[in-house]
């Protein structure tokens, strides 16, 4: 028996990987990634350092796009639950060079369900988006309102969450589908708002500050989302779900930085105006989720922040290049 991570050299699926490791499982876990260098490679490998010396974890460099390759690993281990974490992600990105997302978020997320349920797969999750809502105002969005992705890569998200029902529909394959949204924390992506911002203040990178620094979002700590996922891990699946997986708490971007400001150097914030692809935006209902968990309490958002700041200090070198 074992269970599949990809994406584990990324954001949240190496943070997950970690949380797992804490847990002392005896279960094989085969973590793969292909380590694109969409942003620094010296990152993801020093995530994936984290928890390869587990002896129970392995690593492999596998891009989902490769089918052949990936009926392999199927061959190879008996996979009981699936994780799926890899993808191409950012928004902006996405008008810039859209063929990334084809290949990764619908043929590489096609591969790995195809395979899953050819597996007989028992608990298969994957990461969507708050993307695949577009700009709706109906706040805080519940699962259920309709979906009209603003970008290409909300399009591809929305993609395999249909994907997913219909494989619902049609085999009865079961699965489950995290709308993350903003997602911060240790460990962080060097492309979003928040590292971008503590880069700026102590490795003297340049920070642009989109929409003014209007934007408003419905930030949520990684550690929150992998004690969430290791709750849902728990969890019976008797169909195809979606949860929104987030603090359902917005804050303003400029309210982030005043924050930092107090505990850091004041740096040149260089506005600019709002970009297309984005949204003004995003609050998300986690009733559905609480639901589900019975009880969960979020990490305050100050306190996540500071625990942001201080690791980020300490580790400011990983993203020097
Ligand atoms: N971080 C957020 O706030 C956020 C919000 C909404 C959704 N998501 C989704 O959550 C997932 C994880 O996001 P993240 O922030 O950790 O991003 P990330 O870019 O840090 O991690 C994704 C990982 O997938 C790998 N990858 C990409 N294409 C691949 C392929 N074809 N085969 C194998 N590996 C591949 C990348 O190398 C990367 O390490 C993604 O699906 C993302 O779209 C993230």
């Amino acid at each position: 028996m074992a269970i599949l991570i990809t994406g584990a050299a990324g954001f949240i699926g190496h943070n997950f990987c970690e949380k797992l490791a804490k847990k002392k499982l005896k279960t094989k876990i085969i973590c793969i990634d292909n380590i694109n260098n969409y942003y620094s490679v010296n990152i993801k490998k020093a995530r994936i350092k984290r928890f390869r010396k587990f002896k129970n974890f392995k690593f492999l460099k596998i891009d989902l796009s490769n089918f052949e390759n990936l009926k392999k690993l199927f061959k190879s281990y008996k996979f009981e639950e699936v994780y799926n974490f890899a993808a191409q992600a950012g928004v902006r990105y996405s008008e810039k060079n859209p063929n990334a997302y084809i290949k990764s978020n619908v043929e590489g997320f096609i591969n790995l369900i195809s395979l899953s349920k050819k597996n007989k797969i028992k608990k298969f999750f994957y990461a969507s988006s708050s993307s695949v809502y577009g700009d709706n105002n109906n706040f805080p969005l519940k699962e259920k309102e309709i979906l009209n992705p603003k970008n290409f890569y909300g399009i591809t998200k929305k993609m395999n969450e249909d994907v997913a029902q219909m494989y619902y529909e049609n085999y009865k394959f079961k699965s489950v589908g995290l709308r993350f949204f903003t997602v911060f924390g240790e460990w962080g992506r060097p492309d979003m708002f928040m590292i971008k911002y503590l880069n700026a203040v102590y490795n003297s990178k340049k920070f642009y500050l989109n929409n003014f620094g209007k934007h408003i979002r419905d930030f949520t700590y990684v550690d929150d989302v992998t004690n969430i996922l290791i709750k849902l891990r728990s969890k019976k699946i008797s169909k195809n779900e979606i949860y929104n997986i987030c603090s359902n708490n917005p804050i303003g971007l400029i309210k982030i930085i005043k924050f930092f400001e107090k505990l850091s150097p004041k740096i040149r914030i260089n506005k600019r105006g709002f970009q297309k692809a984005d949204v003004y935006k995003t609050h998300g209902n986690n009733k559905k989720l609480l639901k589900t968990l019975k009880i969960y309490k979020f990490t305050n958002i100050y306190s996540a922040l500071k625990k942001t700041h201080d690791w980020f200090f300490k580790n400011k070198k990983i993203y020097l290049k």
